[in-house]
């Protein structure tokens, strides 16, 4: 049995005092950890403010990105080593506005996927089809190539290790959500991509759903087979739709 994991991506959003009450209620919440784990993605700068907020609760943070590159003369980057020095535990990588607004390629999500793995970091491996490919029935073809791309470069035991989001670009912060059945369909594909490199790994590792989960859909998308958690954006925002969520699972 795969236990869920309720993700909050909190992109570009938070400041010191916001940051400061969202934990806060989001800890009084009184988070179920024998439901679910839980975590929480803030920006680069308020990382460490959240792992002081949430020390003695079950709840985890990770990181939106980390650099391909070890250490060294990379202005701006942050690397994977540097994320797990500081006490994060998950990274979110390939994200489609990473993708869109930054160029990353499969190959880039690929090494950066590597990165985490290499300082032990769960990485959190985002694949997903705009609405033009999935109305052209490419959905499969397109997700299907970019996890490839990923687990062609880890080994088996690296494989068992990462996290999945299938978040629909058309469903990003947009109020529109695949229904369970679409979002079912696409996580039994991907499971399957992942049975063609490690059968073992492939009934462990976890699919989450991403892309407009609220409170009100959130239990119907979670009942479903290898849906395994969520991915939030606009919802994690708030700690009541958050709470809401955990308490779905
Ligand atoms: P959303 O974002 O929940 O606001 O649609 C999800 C995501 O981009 O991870």
């Amino acid at each position: 049995m795969r236990r869920k994991l309720i993700a909050g991506n909190w992109k570009m959003n938070g400041s010191v005092s916001a940051n400061a009450s969202l934990l806060a209620e989001i800890s009084a919440g009184g988070v179920d950890v024998a439901k679910a784990d839980v975590l929480v993605c803030p920006p680069f700068p308020y990382l460490t403010q959240a792992l002081d907020k949430v020390q003695g609760t079950a709840i985890a943070v990770g990181a939106q990105d980390c650099s391909v590159h070890d250490a060294g003369a990379y202005t701006s980057e942050v690397s994977a080593a540097m994320l797990r020095d500081v006490g994060c535990t998950y990274v979110i990588l390939g994200h489609s506005e990473r993708r869109s607004y930054h160029a990353e390629s499969d190959q880039i999500v690929a090494a950066k996927t590597l990165q985490a793995l290499r300082a032990g970091l769960t990485p959190i491996v985002c694949v997903g089809e705009t609405l033009e490919q999935r109305e052209s029935g490419a959905t499969d073809a397109v997700v299907g190539a970019q996890l490839k791309a990923v687990l062609e470069k880890l080994d088996s035991a690296e494989i068992a290790k990462i996290v999945v989001a299938y978040e629909p670009v058309w469903a990003i912060g947009t109020g529109k959500t695949a229904t369970p059945e679409m979002a079912q369909e696409v996580h039994a594909f991907l499971r399957q991509v992942i049975a063609s490199f490690n059968a073992e790994a492939a009934a462990t590792v976890k699919i989450l759903y991403g892309g407009s989960m609220k409170p009100d859909n959130a239990a119907e998308l979670l009942r479903q087979t290898d849906i395994d958690g969520g991915l939030i954006g606009g919802a994690a925002l708030k700690a009541n739709d958050f709470l809401a969520i955990i308490a779905a699972v």
